[in-house]
């Protein structure tokens, strides 16, 4: 808005490396939404996934596809015609519900392949269907170049805004405030540390690690088994805090930095290295 009043004002009174100057930097404006166009994803796709859907369709057709062309492709190396026609049909048939499902992408199906490869298969000629089989990898690889990572990100990965802390006393606390406190909970064993003030230290880790413990508890609503939470809240842990108590009565303040040190490599650094990284990275990209 702001390019186009300055760019009419100019007009009354033309000026004209200035017009020039303001022309370019609206056709710069102009080139951003085509930018922006990169990382924005069909509306199509999200009745495919959670939670419009029970099943997550379209990656399931993915699979289903990728199964599809390697038998495909496998038989047709093979020379056995049967066979190879049999899932290069299944193929083509999975592969016709992509724009009947997300008809925004229309560019990027390349159905003049899938008809070669069926027609070559069908005539039993096995070395041009095989080049129309590397025509259809060619164009799966190429719609997963730009939009595979983006899909995942955006449709699978969850959004821990929803996520509650349920604490002790039963209230619960959002996800991100609970992960404030824990910073300056770690923080203040540290500081503690440092002016050698050993018990208010000692109090410090004894309220980190009850506050680990609730948010402990909530790695189940999303993880089935037990293992993701044992291998960052688990025993190993627990030795190190245990390890990390004794340095901080014994006010031994060499060892409890490192130990400190550990223990956030391990528990939050960890986490942070799928959970943290990827909502931040869904939330700048789609929020
Ligand atoms: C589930 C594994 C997990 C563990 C363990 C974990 N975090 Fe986090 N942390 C997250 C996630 C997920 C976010 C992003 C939250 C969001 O997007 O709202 C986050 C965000 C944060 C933030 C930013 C909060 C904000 O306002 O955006 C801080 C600070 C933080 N964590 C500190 C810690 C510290 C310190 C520890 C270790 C004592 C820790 N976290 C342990 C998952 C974890
Ligand atoms: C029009 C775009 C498009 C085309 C064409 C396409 N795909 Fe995909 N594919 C995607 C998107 C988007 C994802 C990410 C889905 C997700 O992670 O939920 C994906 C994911 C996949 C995955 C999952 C990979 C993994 O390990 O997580 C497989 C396998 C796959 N595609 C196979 C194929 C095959 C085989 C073809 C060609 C016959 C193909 N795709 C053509 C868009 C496309
Ligand atoms: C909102 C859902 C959600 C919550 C809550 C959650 N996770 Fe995860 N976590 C995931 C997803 C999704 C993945 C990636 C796919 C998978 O492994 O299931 C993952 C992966 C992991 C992994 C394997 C990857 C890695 O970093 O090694 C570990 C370990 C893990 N989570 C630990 C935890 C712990 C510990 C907690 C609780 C403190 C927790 N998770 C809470 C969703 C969650």
């Amino acid at each position: 808005m702001a390019c186009k009043a300055s760019f009419m004002s100019s007009n009354r009174r033309p000026h004209r490396p200035l017009a020039g100057f303001v022309t370019l930097l609206i056709l710069a404006a102009a080139a951003l939404p085509a930018m922006a166009a990169d990382i924005t994803l069909p509306d199509s796709l999200a009745q495919w996934y959670k939670p419009a859907n029970k099943r997550q369709v379209w990656l399931h057709t993915m699979f289903a596809m990728r199964r599809e062309l390697q038998a495909t492709r496998e038989y047709l190396q093979q020379e056995d015609g049967e066979h190879a026609l049999k899932w290069a049909n299944r193929l083509a048939e999975h592969y016709a519900r992509m724009p009947e499902m997300v008809p925004e992408w229309r560019d990027e199906y390349d159905m003049a392949s899938i008809d070669a490869l069926i027609e070559k298969t069908a005539a039993r000629d096995f070395d041009a269907a095989l080049r129309a089989s590397d025509e259809v990898t060619r164009d799966c690889r190429s719609c997963h170049r730009q939009y595979q990572a983006l899909t995942a990100l955006k449709f699978r990965w969850p959004d821990f805004r929803e996520q509650r802390v349920v604490l002790d006393d039963g209230s619960e606390r959002d996800y991100d405030e609970h992960m404030a406190l824990l910073s300056t909970t770690l923080n203040r064993i540290r500081i503690a540390s440092d002016d050698e003030r050993w018990s208010e230290a000692t109090r410090s880790l004894d309220a980190l690690r009850e506050q680990l413990g609730m948010l402990g508890k909530g790695c189940a609503s999303c993880h089935d088994d037990a293992a993701p939470r044992e291998r960052i809240l688990g025993a190993e842990t627990e030795q190190t805090f245990d390890q990390l108590a004794q340095s901080l009565t014994a006010a031994d303040g060499k060892r409890s930095g490192r130990l400190l040190g550990e223990a956030a490599v391990a528990v939050c650094a960890r986490c942070h290295g799928t959970h943290r990284l990827l909502s931040d990275m869904r939330r700048q990209l789609f929020d």
